[in-house]
């Protein structure tokens, strides 16, 4: 043990900890401070209460019951019913480079806890956690959690609700006294999954404020939770939900934590999506480093499952000629799969869909100079299938009950290797004697009864599925995933390392989508987030929205097409390929600049998109979603870029002008300085409500 204190930083974010009081304590977890900074004990405060019986703490990292502190610990453990109160004494507080190591041992209750601490950059720490049972007796895990302390000036949170069609809405609350704690139970992390949990400054808003992030890297049960004790500390939480008995250790085994990634930003909510966004695009293999987002035609709200080749083939021409660079065959190709009655599990191509077979359709899309997509649903089956009728216990289940259906099916065991092999056979047989470059795999029904050999299995189940894309991907180079769950149901930060793209949700109407997507690219960036343009009547609300509004909304993110383009005017298909062009000129600086969103002051109406690390340039999207309270438009500002320097704006409309739109002289060129447009703006032209144009900005 060399030093009391250790410190490492990532971009803007300070993580020091001190070893102080027999434990290791966070002194600091936010801005970075200045290079010199001399730490000291006192920096601590809070050791003292009005009443002196009170203990206070400070109480370290693991959060001890048996040092006094009455909030949740970090790890919840037993071996039948004893040794349930650990107190770790520090055998290692280490540094090498930007990692931290925290060891913790009891030799009484026999337990070894490690705390390790990364930079990962871009303003990221990594926290890995670790447990190991020393002793004799089976060690039950009920939480094992990562837990950080927040300043007291974080005292408001925000996650998320949502359901099907409607993913990630945010909720803000105060932190009060107690315990908020979010657990998911569906086995996959949910229409509701918080990608990262946040607190926050008061009134912290898009631009300004501090936020501190915690999300994990997984796709199992997920839970957050913050957390205020009586003494006034706050902390925040990221984990797994451990179902009873998931986790038993034998003498000598570990289980290591889901891991987390802690991100602080000073730049309000678009500071620590930037954070988010900066640090899954430095990875190696980010998608947009292999090559840009093809523009994609998925042929679900077009045919759903009937699936006429004269028909598919009219879709594939109309695409290419729009622009279209992949097309995705959905849901309907394989075994007896007509309906979503029957089929899952029999991944081989229908001869009564397909009597001649994939190859001929694949080789006219690829020959009309697109790549070609398939849909799959591996872990899944209906009990009308071959697959059940030959394996009807290779599901997860409980004892001799059969779990009840979701959407028709049931969940594949895949802690089960030999339903495992099975499937990721049958899989790459498809992908071996076919062209394909993508897939589409969804996850279209929650888990329940998640047992492999009566035993709680979440987390081997969720290892699988990380292991099945992989192995997929190794053997067949090139290929891209799209993780699917009945739209945005697994959308997370441990499946961004194991997919290339997201589904966003089932919901393509445009209006919805704007707030689905606003808030889903909180963390994930819009290149690896399906964006559509579906049909003008939604087939999710019945609401008619105009291609004008369609096609800005589906513009800022992995743009495609989920729309019956055989039926659209030529007027429309015109536009498409306006549009289309416009996407392929823009998508490279959309999908690398910094994700901006300007929230305005009448909420009918909202500004986003893209401005260059650099500040030389922006794409944003201005957008009316209902009609606006004031009888003229008001004026918007545009903050975030260089004040001295000189811009070029104007308007842009990919898709069309918006209806009843009362343009303003500058749409058509203006030049202004940073500092004009972050303090006098412009006055909007006044649009039709659920319609927008694009604001373009370019350093003159
Ligand atoms: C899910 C997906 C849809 C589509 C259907 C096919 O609902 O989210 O996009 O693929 O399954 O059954």
């Amino acid at each position: 043990m060399t030093s009391k204190y250790l410190s490492i930083a990532s971009g803007n974010n300070q993580l020091v900890l001190a070893n102080h009081f027999g434990s290791v304590q966070v002194l600091h977890w936010g801005a970075k401070l200045s290079p010199d900074e001399q730490f000291d004990p006192s920096w601590l405060g809070q050791v003292r209460a009005e009443n002196d019986s009170d203990i206070t703490g400070p109480f370290g990292l693991w959060r001890e019951n048996s040092r006094g502190h009455t909030g949740r610990p970090s790890l919840i453990a037993h071996r039948a019913g004893l040794d349930f109160s650990p107190k770790f004494a520090v055998v290692e507080f280490s540094q090498t480079e930007e990692r931290i190591l925290v060891v913790g041992n009891d030799e009484s209750a026999q337990l070894e806890i490690r705390s390790e601490f990364v930079s990962v950059g871009q303003g990221l720490f990594r926290v890995a956690q670790k447990v190991t049972n020393l002793g004799e007796g089976d060690l039950v895990i009920n939480d094992f959690d990562c837990w950080l302390p927040l300043p007291v000036r974080a005292v408001e949170s925000m996650d998320f609700g949502g359901k099907w069609g409607k993913e990630r809405q945010p909720q803000r609350r105060d932190i009060q006294f107690g315990l908020w704690l979010r657990e998911g139970r569906e086995g996959r992390p949910g229409f509701d999954h918080s990608v990262a949990k946040l607190a926050m400054t008061r009134n912290t808003d898009f631009q300004t404020g501090e936020v501190w992030a915690l999300g994990i890297e997984f796709s199992g049960n997920p839970k957050y939770g913050i957390e205020k004790t009586p003494t006034g500390a706050t902390s925040i939480m990221a984990g797994t939900l451990l179902l009873p008995g998931e986790i038993i250790l034998g003498h000598g085994e570990s289980f290591e934590a889901p891991t987390a990634l802690a991100g602080y930003s000073s730049e309000g909510l678009d500071g620590i999506t930037s954070v988010f966004h900066e640090w899954i695009r430095a990875r190696q293999d980010h998608p947009t480093k292999i090559r840009p987002r093809p523009l994609t035609l998925n042929v679900w709200e077009a045919v759903y499952f009937d699936h006429r080749r004269d028909k598919l083939d009219q879709l594939a021409e109309i695409a290419a000629e729009i622009g279209v660079e992949r097309l995705v065959l959905d849901d309907g190709w394989f075994g007896a799969r007509r309906d979503d009655k029957r089929g899952l599990g029999d991944w081989f191509v229908s001869s009564d869909a397909w009597p001649d077979g994939l190859n001929p359709f694949i080789e006219k899309v690829n020959s009309l100079g697109m790549e070609f997509g398939l849909w799959f649903e591996g872990e899944m089956v209906n009990a009308d299938s071959d697959l059940y009728r030959a394996h009807p216990d290779w599901i997860l289940h409980v004892g001799d009950r059969v779990p009840p259906e979701g959407r028709n099916q049931q969940v594949l065991d895949f802690t089960n290797q030999e339903a495992f092999d099975f499937i990721l056979e049958s899989v790459s047989k498809v992908l071996k004697d076919h062209n394909i470059a993508y897939i589409k795999w969804d996850h279209n029904r929650i888990l329940v009864d998640p047992a492999h050999q009566n035993r709680p299995s979440v987390i081997s189940q969720t290892k699988a599925i990380y292991r099945m894309f992989d192995l997929l991907r190794e053997r067949f180079p090139g290929l891209e995933i799209e993780s699917c769950s009945s739209g945005g149901g697994r959308i997370d930060l441990g499946m961004v390392h194991h997919a290339q793209r997201f589904w966003t949700s089932d919901m393509t109407e445009a209006l919805e989508r704007q707030q689905i997507q606003r808030y889903t690219q909180m963390a994930i960036p819009p290149e690896m987030l399906g964006t559509h343009i579906s049909s003008f009547t939604s087939h999710q609300t019945a609401r008619s929205l105009h291609l004008n509004f369609r096609g800005i909304t589906a513009l800022f993110g992995h743009a495609g097409i989920e729309w019956d383009v055989t039926q659209a005017t030529t007027e429309e298909r015109t536009q498409l390929k306006q549009w289309a062009d416009y996407y392929k000129r823009n998508r490279e600086f959309m999908h690398s600049g910094r994700y901006v969103r300007f929230a305005q002051p009448d909420d009918a109406l909202f500004i986003s998109g893209v401005i260059a690390h650099d500040r030389s340039a922006a794409i944003l999207a201005y957008v009316a979603e209902r009609t606006i309270d004031a009888s003229t438009a008001p004026s918007f500002v545009i903050p975030g870029l260089d004040l001295g320097r000189l811009y070029h704006v104007r308007a842009a409309f990919p898709t069309g002008v918006p209806h009843h739109a009362k343009l303003q002289p500058w749409t058509q060129g203006v030049t202004m300085s940073g500092s004009a447009l972050a303090n006098v703006g412009l006055v909007a032209p006044l649009i039709a409500p659920e319609s927008g144009f694009i604001i373009e900005i370019s350093a003159a």
